[in-house]
């Protein structure tokens, strides 16, 4: 039984094969099918993209979804039942699950106690596997390559779990150039910078979009994690980076700007009329990936 909870699980090859059924998808030059099997949709945190474009999957998938939403109110955790005896008895009827909690590591307890294929559709600040998929795509459908890439990283990337999960998938390649541009309250947790520090990949800390603009390939922006944070914390720190179309006159012709929304005020608008903004064709892309993922598990070929 394979689960996807860590972009650690995932192997490059892995990662590359699950790429390659994504672009297939897209393509339309295959149409894989899951036999009506039954995934569970467990939802004890907000989402809009990772909960619809996984439902979507499904059913192109020709599986069928149970679950539930509304950050888990509509479940009997509401009713104190433990999140082990929920996993328990959701796994004796799903063929796997699909998970996104607020508390690190519970997607890892959910595999350790179902039996069954656990996806982790984001744990805490913690990781996003799913989003790297997407991600990984966006980036080598615009690029290219996933090697000898200079990728701006800027917003939350402390509390920013897309960004962890992009970082230890991205540091599987070679030659890429990390910017890394936060408030310093935010900043990449040292893990993740010492995982650079020891693969082929190198980083720097950077002050302003001026400094990255001219030479930036991919800039990935965050949202600043408002449910991770006490009031007056969020108040200092919110907008202190935000990127404005007129900040892009210097841009490379290839830049692309890729965000996991949903976006606040980091990322204005106007940015959207520009040929640099891809974060729109980035999220439909999370529906191809969640379709390769999902068949690629059920038929275990990862
Ligand atoms: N990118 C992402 O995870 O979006 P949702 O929170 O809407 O699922």
């Amino acid at each position: 039984n394979k689960s996807i909870i860590s972009l650690s699980d995932i192997s490059k090859e892995q990662l590359e094969n699950i790429l390659l059924i994504t672009d297939k998808i897209k393509k339309g030059t295959i149409n894989p099918n899951i036999d009506s099997k039954i995934i569970a949709s467990c939802f004890f945190e907000a989402s809009t993209r990772t909960r619809l474009s996984f439902e979507t999957a499904i059913q192109k998938l020709g599986g069928k979804i149970i679950g539930f939403d509304n950050d888990g109110n509509t479940s009997s955790a509401n009713k104190g039942e433990s999140f082990i005896d929920s996993m328990k008895i959701i796994a004796s009827y799903s063929d796997a699950i699909i998970i996104r909690h607020p508390i690190e590591g519970t997607a890892r307890l959910a595999s350790e106690i179902s039996g069954i294929p656990v996806i982790n559709a984001g744990d805490g600040a913690n990781q996003h596997p799913t989003q790297t998929l997407l991600d990984l795509y966006s980036i080598y459908e615009t690029q290219l390559s996933l090697n000898n890439l200079k990728i701006a990283f800027v917003g939350d990337l402390k509390y920013g779990r897309t960004v962890h999960s992009l970082i230890i998938a991205l540091s599987k390649f070679s030659n890429n150039h990390f910017y890394l541009l936060s408030p310093k309250e935010l900043e990449l947790p040292n893990y993740l910078i010492e995982l650079i520090e020891l693969t082929n990949n190198t980083f720097s800390l950077v002050d302003s979009f001026d400094d990255i603009i001219p030479s930036t390939d991919i800039i990935y922006m965050t949202r600043i994690q408002k449910e991770r944070f006490e009031q007056s914390e969020y108040t200092h720190l919110k907008s202190t980076f935000i990127l404005e179309k007129s900040s892009l006159d210097k841009a490379k012709e290839n830049l692309k700007i890729l965000h996991p929304l949903p976006r606040v005020d980091e990322l204005d608008v106007n940015v959207d009329e520009t040929p640099y903004a891809y974060y729109f064709q980035q999220a439909k892309n999370g529906l191809y990936a969640r379709q390769a993922l999902v068949y690629m598990i059920l038929n275990k070929e990862l």
